[in-house]
């Protein structure tokens, strides 16, 4: 008898789980995660604010700078930045082709790169030395050769 009570109650934990899974998957399935904006993949280089990639000082928000990186087979632009040590930092992404990765080694920083959506991510570098940007998606013939550089100092 209580075999069977564990059985009903197994199962209906699994119907449960699946249903919890089927329906995020539905409701997230449009929208990958991290990538909140559009843009129109064809029109990067003319779109603010990737037509100026690199790092930005802004005010009146809640982070010091804007870092912004376009990322192509097979670079990032810019292909080496600094940044100053402490500062609060949004970093926005796109591609302009393919899924490229963005993970910043020694950092948790990992982003996935699409075409036609822009990636962010808001941290602040509190440590001074070079990070290596790696693209961690595979994009391609050239996609080892894929780096960039954040120097913080
Ligand atoms: Cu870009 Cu792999």
């Amino acid at each position: 008898k209580f075999e069977k009570i564990w059985l009903i109650f197994g199962v209906a934990t699994l119907l449960v789980f699946l249903s919890v899974v089927g329906v995020s998957a539905f409701y997230l399935g449009n929208q990958p995660p991290s990538c909140l904006a559009t843009i129109n993949p064809e029109k990067v280089d003319t779109t603010a604010p990737f037509d100026q990639p690199g790092l930005k000082k802004v005010k009146g928000k809640e982070w010091d700078y804007e870092l912004v990186f376009v990322a192509s087979a097979f670079q990032y632009n810019p292909g080496e930045v600094e940044v100053p040590l402490g500062a609060k930092v949004k970093v926005l992404a796109t591609t302009k082709d393919v899924v490229h990765g963005f993970s910043v080694a020694g950092t948790n920083i990992n982003m996935m790169l699409e075409p036609g959506y822009i990636s962010e991510f808001t941290t602040t570098f509190d440590k001074t030395g070079e990070f290596l940007i790696l693209c961690n998606e595979y994009c391609g013939a050239g996609h080892h050769m894929m780096t960039s550089k954040i120097k913080v100092v």
